[in-house]
């Protein structure tokens, strides 16, 4: 009886690491390591099959480059507008080592309303409710027709488009091209982008 259970218990050990060896071996075929991951380029952002940008999402993390703000009182517009401008961060590291933007660059525009005029602080603009929501992308396979390989996209204001495809060179990339200093991106208005790049630059 003795010898029996005990020969048991070992067929059990037996057949228990035989089971962990399998689904180790199993689990390692189903998930490729990182390194076998095809090298995506604007892997922080998803397409659709048929080329549209999904909305962007967890851009607040990334890094913040400046907030740009555009008074009414100074544009005869009707609203005032914060906006806030993020890179996602591996193309910032990128920036920081060379001063270049790095094919797969992601840039969004968050737009927000001015909120109260007056804080403890004094009076001014402080941010209200974000209201829009824009993104540019550098990236030399998916947009090698565009100039510069940037391609701009407008999900409008809120409620934002759950996906929407690239504009018309005209309506956004041309003004870029003209007027940003480095490489479609106006980087003469972030302070964080100035003070990142390297000295030579
Ligand atoms: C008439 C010029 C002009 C046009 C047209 C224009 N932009 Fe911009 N854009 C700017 C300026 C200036 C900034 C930086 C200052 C600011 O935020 O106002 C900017 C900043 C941006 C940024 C932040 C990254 C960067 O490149 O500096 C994004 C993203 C962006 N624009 C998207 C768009 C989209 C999408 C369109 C078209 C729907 C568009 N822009 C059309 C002038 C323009």
């Amino acid at each position: 009886m003795f010898r029996a259970s005990r020969t048991s218990a070992t067929v059990w050990i037996v057949l228990l690491a035989v089971i962990a060896g399998l689904s180790y071996v199993l689990i390692g075929a189903a998930i490729p390591p990182a390194s076998a991951q095809p090298q995506a380029r604007a892997e922080v952002v998803e397409f659709t099959l048929d080329g549209k940008l999904k909305q962007p999402v967890g851009y607040r993390k990334w890094v913040h480059v400046g907030t740009p703000l555009t008074p009414k009182e100074l544009n005869d517009d009707e609203v005032s507008e914060f906006h806030a401008v993020y890179m996602d961060p591996a193309s910032f590291d990128h920036y920081e080592k060379t001063g270049k933007l790095r094919d797969g660059t992601v840039m969004i525009k968050e737009f927000a309303s001015v909120g109260s005029k007056e804080a403890a602080s004094g009076k001014g603009y402080f941010m209200g409710e974000f209201t829009g929501l824009e993104a540019s992308i550098k990236d030399s396979k998916r947009f090698k027709d565009e100039p510069g390989n940037w391609a701009y996209f407008n999900f409008g204001k809120y409620p934002l488009k759950a996906e929407v495809s690239k504009e018309a060179v005209d309506s956004c990339n041309s003004c870029h091209q003209e007027n940003a200093k480095t490489d479609w991106v106006f980087s003469q208005y972030y302070a964080v982008l100035r003070a990142a790049a390297p000295r030579s630059k």
